[in-house]
């Protein structure tokens, strides 16, 4: 294969001009022996442009060994297989859970999907790849998934901040892209708090704050495989002594509470305000509420937190966008310190 001979101490220069030309083929090794290197051309060059840069080049034949280079991003484990012009629609951003892979693939594109689920397979090495088949909806707050290749179980170990996490992705809600946020108020609570996770989960709140703080946590949720996760997750983490998990409507289980909470975490952002009565009765004076609504802005959710305090009043200690849900519309987040 063609190259160009040089001499060692020039070898860097000539390197960065021809680099910087494209015409070295970077699919091979550049070899040297003690006086010369040897740069590997594309087989493209000409002679005349070479001849152009008026430096002493000699071109050689050699034999150039292959990089060993796999591919780097997703995108390279579908080259040649879906047209180039339709991978532009393909989300290169997806869910990791655990071992599960979570893909949303465009209608268009439905027609690739066990080619696209088996190069995420690959190039994530972990081990099933799930698509979305719907929205997140209901109580629950699941969606539809249909499993695309790898092992077709939905149950893993996510591992976030130290916590682990088990869960089923077909059967309770999990987002990995609250990581941040949940690391954010473990940062904010002290030892010694007394807090309500109204809407709980599997528990990444609950169990994040409680393996870091000396707390007591209720944690609620309607989900009964929420629940059972939870427990496992409380297991798992050896939290018996910190958290408390309740099975129920948490309108129907707190009522019957007389909890003075120090901190509300209320993370169901479709419908949390419609619990804020409740909040309001088990926050004690100085207790914040770290809320979360979807929202255009910020003052919609604090004008609905002021007016379930009442007379009391209303501190706003923290406000901020959490991560974007559709355009325009953010999952926000809220800490009130209701005095
Ligand atoms: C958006 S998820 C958040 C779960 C968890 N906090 C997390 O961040 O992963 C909301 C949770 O609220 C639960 N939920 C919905 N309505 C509820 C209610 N009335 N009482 C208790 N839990 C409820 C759902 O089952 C779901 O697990």
């Amino acid at each position: 294969m063609k190259g160009i001979k040089v001499p060692r101490k020039e070898a860097n220069n000539i390197r960065k001009i021809l680099m910087e030309e494209s015409l070295i083929n970077l699919d091979f090794k550049i070899t040297r022996d003690q006086e010369f290197v040897y740069l590997p051309l594309k087989d493209s060059v000409k002679t005349e442009k070479l001849v152009s840069f008026d430096i002493d080049l000699e071109i050689v034949e050699n034999d150039f060994e292959a990089q060993k280079r796999g591919p780097k991003s997703f995108m390279d484990y579908l080259k040649g297989k879906i047209d180039e012009t339709e991978t532009i629609e393909i989300k290169k951003s997806f869910d990791i859970i655990g071992d599960v892979v979570i893909l949303e693939i465009p209608e268009d594109l439905q027609k690739y999907k066990y080619i696209i689920g088996k190069a995420a397979l690959d190039f994530t090495k972990r081990k099933a790849v799930f698509m979305k088949k719907s929205e997140i909806k209901g109580v629950t707050r699941i969606r539809e998934m249909e499993h695309l290749t790898g092992e077709n179980t939905s149950e893993t170990i996510h591992i976030e901040y130290g916590s682990r996490i088990m869960l089923d992705v077909k059967k309770v809600y999990f987002s990995p892209r609250l990581a941040t946020e949940r690391e954010r108020l473990v940062q904010q609570v002290q030892d010694g708090e007394i807090i309500i996770d109204m809407f709980a989960g599997v528990g990444p709140f609950v169990v994040d704050i409680s393996r870091k703080k000396e707390v007591l946590v209720y944690a609620v949720d309607i989900n009964p495989h929420a629940i059972y996760y939870l427990k496992k997750n409380i297991e798992l983490n050896h939290l018996e002594k910190k958290v408390i998990p309740i099975l129920g409507d948490a309108r129907e289980v707190l009522r019957q509470k007389t909890i003075n909470a120090d901190r509300i975490i209320m993370n169901l952002p479709g419908t949390a305000h419609e619990f804020l009565d409740i909040a309001m009765k088990l926050i004690k004076p100085g207790g914040i509420i770290n809320y979360y609504e979807f929202s255009s802005d910020f003052d919609t959710p604090i004008n609905r937190i002021v007016d379930a305090a009442g007379s009391r009043n209303v501190e706003i200690i923290n406000k901020r966008n959490v991560k974007s849900r559709s355009p325009g519309v953010w999952h926000v987040s809220i800490d009130a310190q209701i005095n």
